[in-house]
C-alpha cells in the first residue's frame, strides 16, 4: 500500500541530517530515493530467487526469467509501447543513447548528413552524437531553446533540412526544466525522413509519457531517477527499427548461432542484452513502476507543479537571485536552476547543506548550455512527489542567509 504521506515509505528521508532534521532532499534530477517496497523487493530477490535469467532450467532461474519478462511487459505498458519486444534493458539512459547512436546511427548516417540536437542536451545525449558525426563525416547541428528554455517548432523548422537523419532531443532539460513539444517536433522531423530519439531521463519519472502518442522512434530513460536501483534503464525502439539494427555490445546471450567466422543474432530485444543482466535492477524497476502507478503519473505531475508554484514564489522573493527557464510552473517540471549574485553556486550549495538542504551545483553535465547561458555553473533544485512545502520553505529560508553568511550585503 502507498500512503499519501509518501516520505513514510522512504527510510532515507526519515533519518536525521544537519541540525537533527531529516534531509530536505531536492536533488531528484540526479537520482531519487528508494521506497521500502523497492528495497524489500531487491532483498527478497537476493534471498529467494537470485539466478541468471534466460540461462538455467532449475526453478529459481525459471522464476527470475519470468519475473524479468513480466517487468519488460510492465515497462512497455507504462510508456505506451505497442509490444514488450520494443523494450531493451540497458544500464541506464546513457547506455541506451550510446547503443542507439552506435547501432542505429552508424547504419543511418553518412558523410554530409546532419544530426540535430539542442544546445541544452545533457552530455549523455550529446557526446554519442558528436562521436557519430566525427566517425561518419556527418554535421552536428544545434537547436537553441527560447527564453522559457524550450525548443520551439519555429526553431526546428529553421534547422531541419532534407539532410537531417536524426533528431535527438531531451523531453525535459535537466537544467531548465521546460517540457519540449515533442509530438510536434517529432512529426516535423518524420516529414523530412529523420528518426527521432527522445532522451526521457527527466520526463518518464515525472509526467505521463506515451511513446505512441509522441511517435518517437527511440526513447531512453533510467531506473534510478524513478525510485528503482541504479544500473538499470530502458532503450525503447520501434520494432521494425530494432529488428534491422546490429547490436552495439557483443557477448553472451544474444546469438542464435556462432561459428568461427560468423554469428546470427537473436531477435530484438535479446540481441541488445549481451552479458549477465541486472536482474535485481529489473525486479526493482518493476516495483518502482507499481509504486508510481499507485500514486498516478498525473497526480505526480500535479504535486510537482504545486510545489514548483510555491518554489517560484518563494525564490523570486529572495534578493539578487537569478532564476533560469520558464517563470510559470505550468510550463516546467520540478527542476529549477538559479544563481545568487556574487556567490559561486558551490558556496550556495555548501551553505544549504549546512541547513540540511540538498541541491546540486555545477554544470550539470550540460557545458554547452552553460556557455549559452553565459555562466560556468548554476545551483539546481529538483523535486519529486515525496517533497513537501516544508522542504521548499527550508530551501528558501536557507537561501535567504547565503549572501550575509559570505559577508555580502543581503
Ligand atoms: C536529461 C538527462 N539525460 C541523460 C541523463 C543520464 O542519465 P544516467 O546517468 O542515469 O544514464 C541524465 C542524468 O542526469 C539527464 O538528466
Amino acid at each position: 500500500m502507498v500512503s499519501t504521506d509518501y516520505k513514510k515509505d522512504f527510510p532515507l528521508l526519515l533519518q536525521p541530517d544537519a541540525g537533527g532534521l531529516p534531509l530536505a532532499y531536492l536533488d531528484n534530477a540526479a537520482t531519487t530515493q528508494k521506497p521500502r517496497q523497492v528495497i524489500d523487493a531487491v532483498r527478497n530477490y537476493y534471498e529467494t530467487f537470485n539466478a541468471n535469467p534466460h540461462r538455467g532450467a532449475y526453478s529459481i532461474s525459471v522464476r527470475v526469467t519470468e519475473a524479468f519478462e513480466e517487468v519488460r511487459a510492465k515497462a512497455a505498458r507504462f510508456i505506451g509501447a505497442a509490444d514488450p519486444e520494443e523494450v531493451v534493458f540497458t544500464f541506464g539512459a546513457t547506455d541506451a543513447i550510446n547503443q542507439a547512436a552506435q547501432s542505429y546511427g552508424e547504419q543511418a548516417v553518412g558523410a554530409g548528413d546532419e544530426i540535430l540536437i539542442s544546445v541544452a542536451e545533457h552530455h549523455s545525449n550529446l557526446l554519442p552524437w558528436q562521436r557519430l558525426a566525427k566517425r561518419t563525416g556527418a554535421v552536428l547541428r544545434y537547436l537553441i531553446p527560447d527564453q522559457s528554455g524550450r525548443v520551439t517548432t519555429e526553431e526546428l523548422a529553421a534547422k531541419l533540412t532534407s539532410k537531417t537523419k536524426i533528431l535527438a532531443i531531451a523531453h525535459v532539460s535537466n537544467v531548465l526544466g521546460g517540457v519540449n513539444p515533442i509530438g510536434e517536433l517529432a512529426a516535423m522531423a518524420h516529414e523530412k525522413g529523420a528518426a527521432v530519439l527522445l532522451d526521457a531521463a527527466q520526463s518518464v519519472p515525472h509526467i505521463p509519457v506515451n511513446v505512441r502518442d509522441l511517435d518517437v522512434d527511440f526513447m531512453a530513460f533510467s531506473g534510478h531517477k524513478m525510485l528503482a536501483p541504479a544500473g538499470i534503464g530502458v532503450l525503447y525502439g520501434k520494432k521494425e527499427l530494432l529488428q534491422r539494427m546490429e547490436p552495439a555490445r557483443l557477448g553472451g546471450g544474444i546469438v542464435e548461432e556462432v561459428t568461427q567466422q560468423d554469428a546470427r543474432f537473436l531477435d530484438a530485444p535479446l540481441r541488445f542484452e549481451a552479458g549477465t543482466q541486472n536482474a535485481e535492477g529489473v525486479i526493482g524497476l518493476g516495483v518502482a513502476i507499481d509504486y508510481l502507478e499507485a500514486v498516478g503519473m498525473e497526480a505526480i505531475q500535479d504535486i510537482e507543479r504545486r510545489l514548483m508554484d510555491d518554489a517560484l514564489q518563494e525564490l523570486c522573493a529572495i534578493p539578487r537571485i537569478r532564476l533560469y527557464g520558464a517563470g510559470d510552473a505550468e510550463e516546467r517540471t520540478g527542476i529549477l536552476s538559479f544563481n545568487i549574485e556574487d556567490v559561486h553556486p558551490h558556496d550556495t550549495a555548501t551553505i544549504l547543506a549546512s541547513h540540511g538542504v540538498a541541491v546540486r551545483a555545477g554544470h550539470h553535465c550540460a557545458q554547452p548550455l552553460m556557455a549559452h547561458l553565459g555562466v560556468n555553473a548554476t545551483c539546481r533544485m529538483s523535486l519529486y512527489f515525496y517533497n513537501t512545502e516544508e522542504d521548499i520553505r527550508r530551501l528558501a529560508q536557507a537561501l535567504s542567509t547565503v549572501r550575509e553568511v559570505l559577508g555580502f550585503e543581503p
